[in-house]
């Protein structure tokens, strides 16, 4: 795992957004394109609408050929809902990039096929060639995607119920910063063997609320008690973080130093 501590969320979003970039310039030229992994969440915006800026300013990379693959997605909402992972993730980005509809993808909430949704889910990453880059963002409680304390390290891509402190936390997307009432309480997530199983890792952290929970996933011990600490058994993941989000790690000068010694032909 290497973790890379910044100064602010703007480098944060520059560095994710330079990462995706040129990944999607590598696959694009290996004739390829590039299958993302995306998050929602407030923390992934700011990389987006960078990636966006780039393409409003002429620098971006082609996307044509790109596929993505969301985390999760609500139960319950009624379809074509704002708060639904899928027309989220299509009004913060991949309409802004012109990645048509229909490659964009997510797990399908619709009741009457629920019970299958989760393997068709991962037969649809299947048939994509798997996940190149996976970004995450991670829950004060150490979830990613919806895979919550005591999630099983071996999970596929299924139903779950949120956990009230998640529930709370996500209120604010529903208009109601206190009251959770809005927030459905079942889930589809792609599994932590699901996540396991894309090329990079690419979990973004911002904020001191999230320091405790990114302390435990990545200097703690791997646990399904804190579900990103299963990052630690990934070969390529990177953890980008600003101040805030790294302050309560205990090996921050080594990280620093490290990051700042890095070869530049090395990369992300
Ligand atoms: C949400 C999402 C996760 C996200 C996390 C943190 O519930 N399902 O994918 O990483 O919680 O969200 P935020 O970035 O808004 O703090």
């Amino acid at each position: 795992m290497e973790v890379v501590p910044l100064a602010t969320a703007t480098d944060v979003a520059r560095l994710a957004a330079d990462t995706i970039e040129a990944l999607v310039r590598r696959r694009a030229a290996a004739g390829t394109p590039a299958v993302l992994g995306l998050a929602t969440g407030s923390t992934p915006l700011a990389t987006y609408a960078e990636l966006l800026a780039r393409r409003g300013a002429g620098t971006a990379p082609s996307y044509e050929g790109v596929r993505t693959f969301n985390l999760d997605e609500y139960v319950g909402l009624p379809p074509g809902h704002e708060q639904s992972y899928l027309a989220t993730i299509r009004r913060e980005l991949t309409d802004g990039l012109a990645i048509p509809p229909e490659r964009v993808h997510g797990p399908d909430p619709t009741p009457d096929t629920l019970p299958l949704a989760g393997e068709r889910y991962e037969q649809e990453i299947r048939d994509a060639g798997g996940i190149d880059l996976q970004v995450l963002g991670i829950g004060t409680d150490g979830h990613i995607g919806f895979n919550e304390p005591g999630s099983s390290l071996a999970s596929l891509t299924r139903i779950k119920t949120l956990t009230a402190r998640t529930r709370r936390d996500n209120a604010r997307f529903f208009g109601a910063e206190d009251d959770p009432g809005g927030v459905p309480h079942h889930v589809l997530t792609q599994g932590i063997a699901t996540i396991l199983r894309a090329g990079h890792l690419l979990l973004l952290a911002t904020g001191e609320a999230k320091a405790a929970a990114v302390a435990a996933a990545v200097e703690g011990a791997v646990t399904a008690s804190c579900p990103a600490s299963a990052l630690q058994f990934h070969p390529h993941a990177s953890v980008i973080l600003d101040e805030g989000a790294a302050s309560r790690l205990t090996r921050l000068d080594y990280y620093r130093e490290v990051w700042a010694e890095k070869p530049d032909w090395q990369g992300l």
